[in-house]
């Protein structure tokens, strides 16, 4: 069976305080539903001060994002081995913010999947359609593409995450119908592509409160990964109990 996981990405949002605060609330409620692992993912500046203040706890703590390299001229960017000093387990790559903010290609994030891997960290791949490619019927074949290229020849431990570009951040979620039919269309690819049914597969994009119940019951759904609705403590706890 595949693990299940509640994910909050907090983008470029909360500082360090914050980011304590919330772990410091969220640790005051009942976190043992067993059902899921919390994995919440700040900035990189906030890493050192949320892995320790969720030491000894049911939270992990992931990055955003990482550079393929070990080290080199690359201006502002992180690698995975100062990741592994700051002691987060998990990393986001190849969010649809990276891919079209930041122009990350299937190649970067390929290299970024076997460096996380090659380093002891576990990445959450995002993968998923824009509207267009929804629209014009090509929704499996980017998926597919995506998936090809940000797996291939990777063995170990990750979690994919699909998250359809034009859910995220407008409120306007995937309907229960889509997310079912589009996670089994992934376990397909997944199948043929050899990768185990134990491999966890979340949904991401407008995930609230609201939807919760309603798409965690949908089958191929281990868990979300969460954006604006992560940054309140009340919110991201009611979307765990959910799962
Ligand atoms: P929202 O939950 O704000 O739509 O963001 C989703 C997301 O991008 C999580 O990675």
């Amino acid at each position: 069976m595949a693990s299940k996981y509640c994910v909050a990405n907090w983008k470029m949002n909360f500082n360090g305080q914050q980011g304590k605060e919330f772990v410091s609330l969220l640790n005051s409620k009942d976190l043992n539903n067993g059902q899921s692992q919390i994995i919440l993912c700040p900035s990189f500046t906030s890493l050192f001060s949320m892995v320790e203040a969720s030491s000894n706890s049911a939270i992990s703590v992931g990055a955003q994002n990482m550079h393929f390299e070990d080290s080199g001229p690359y201006t502002g960017e992180v690698s995975a081995q100062m990741l592994n000093e700051t002691d987060v387990k998990f990393v986001i790559l190849g969010h649809s913010e990276r891919r079209h903010v930041f122009g990350e290609t299937d190649d970067m994030i390929h290299a970024k999947m076997v460096q996380s891997i090659k380093s002891g960290l576990t990445p959450i791949l995002c993968i998923g359609e824009n509207l267009d490619e929804r629209e014009s019927g090509n929704t499996n074949q980017v998926l597919r593409s995506q998936l090809e290229a940000g797996l291939a020849d990777v063995n170990g431990e990750y979690i994919i995450a699909y998250e359809p570009v034009w859910a995220i951040g407008t409120g306007k979620s995937a309907t229960s119908e889509m997310v079912a039919e589009t996670h089994a269309s992934i376990r397909n690819i997944l199948a043929e592509l050899n990768v185990s049914e134990n491999v966890s597969l979340l949904y991401g994009g407008s995930v609230s409160p609201q939807n919760t119940a309603e798409l965690a019951a949908v089958e191929n759904v281990d868990g979300f990964l969460i954006g604006g609705a992560s940054l309140d403590v009340e919110k991201f706890y009611s979307i765990y109990s959910d799962l």
